[in-house]
């Protein structure tokens, strides 16, 4: 049996509204199904305002030029992420501050933030892994007695809640991946959700390369000219096509990975029970989306053993990040504050177990099966 780690679903309408949008002759940014996926994230996901991106990396960096990050400005960020989040603020020239991961979740651990916060910071920027929140009460806490920015990193968790709030609303800015790995895809795409008004207009003109053609359209000013900083962050309809129905099918799709992402978890509990591996935590403040199922082993040793021998078992479960602090642009452009005590642990033991809409039950039982094989005799 083959078992792939990631195939992007297809949920239905997809063809058709390509088509759709191809007969309408409107296949630039900002037409018919960018709007519906506008409309249909500020309604389903109360966010007050939502723009569809050409990427998570893109929202991320609109974001830090909504934050108005500075050279020698600070901002406050896990290394155990995706390289764009801090690229995003690095390249506005901010020196990007480390902090490290909760062994639990893997995501920011809340209560190293205060003490590497200093006359500098500017923003903190928490990353939801694997699509579980990040402790949210606290760094908005933070944020607000020391007049910070806080932008969510929720490339993974779209329609994923915290205390009920979704992901991506509870801070400045959300930024979301629709990349063919996440949840929901229109192949290469994202969105920026922004909490207050006053950053609307600002979000339009930083979207439309600088320009108030938002306001043109709306018929607000004459004509629309260069007013601003900015780049061109608008996707083409036809891949907010494909993404209107996904959306249109998120709880769909959200169940049948929520059904995956449990079965995993009964089947493998009692290794974690024999204390061979470790299973995701979710705190009880989070609904999650399942858009990721990991496992951590007890050594980096162990970890490679395992994606070996479940490779040539036709399995792909690849390992994840490599801490940003680490690589030679991180080193150039940040550090890490504090001690390192389970950022690198947890990119050495961590790998990811296939999950994808179309995964059968008798692929998950495979996959289990190989992994109590391969626990067999350790
Ligand atoms: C945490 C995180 N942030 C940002 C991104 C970038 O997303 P995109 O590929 O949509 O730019 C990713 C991609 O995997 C990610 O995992």
């Amino acid at each position: 049996m083959r078992v792939p780690f990631n195939v992007p679903a297809v949920v239905g309408e997809e063809y058709n509204y390509i088509q759709d949008t191809i007969k309408r002759r409107k296949i630039s940014g900002d037409n018919y199904y960018t709007k519906l996926c506008h409309e249909l994230i500020e309604s389903k996901y109360k966010a007050q305002k939502a723009l569809l991106t050409t990427s998570c990396t893109h929202a991320l960096e609109l974001s830090a030029l909504l934050c108005d990050i500075k050279p020698n400005d600070e901002v406050i960020m896990p290394s155990y992420t995706f390289v764009s989040t801090a690229n995003a603020f690095a390249l506005r020239g901010a020196k990007i501050v480390f902090v490290d991961i909760r062994p639990d979740t893997q995501n920011i651990d809340e209560n190293l933030i205060e003490q590497a916060i200093n006359r500098k910071t500017k923003a903190i920027v928490p990353v939801h892994y694997a699509g579980v929140a990040c402790e949210m009460n606290r760094i908005i806490q933070l944020a607000d007695n020391y007049r910070l920015s806080v932008v969510e990193d929720a490339a993974q968790g779209v329609n994923a809640y915290y205390n009920g709030l979704t992901l991506g609303t509870i801070g400045d800015f959300g930024c979301y991946s629709f990349h063919e790995t996440k949840n929901y895809t229109m192949g290469e795409g994202g969105a920026l959700l922004i909490r207050s008004e006053k950053d609307n207009i600002r979000s339009e003109i930083f979207r439309e390369k600088g320009t108030n053609r938002a306001e043109f359209q709306l018929g607000m000013v004459d004509k629309y000219s260069w007013v601003s900083e900015g780049s061109s962050y608008l996707p083409s309809d036809i891949n907010s096509a494909y993404l209107y129905a996904q959306l249109q099918k998120a709880d769909e799709i959200n169940n049948t990975r929520l059904k995956i992402w449990s079965k995993y978890y009964s089947l493998l509990e009692d290794l974690q029970n024999k204390e061979k591996l470790q299973l995701p935590f979710v705190p009880e403040n989070c609904q999650h989306n399942a858009h990721m199922f990991y496992v951590k082993a007890r050594s980096s040793e162990e970890r490679n053993s395992l994606i070996d021998y479940l490779k040539v078992k036709g399995i792909t479960a690849p390992f994840h990040y490599i801490p940003l602090h680490t690589s030679t642009q991180g080193r150039k452009c940040g550090e890490f504050f504090g001690v390192d005590k389970y950022t690198t642990d947890t990119s050495q033991k961590l790998l990811r177990l296939p999950l994808y809409f179309d995964l059968t039950d008798e692929q998950v039982d495979y996959v289990c099966e190989q992994i109590y094989d391969f626990y067999k005799d350790r």
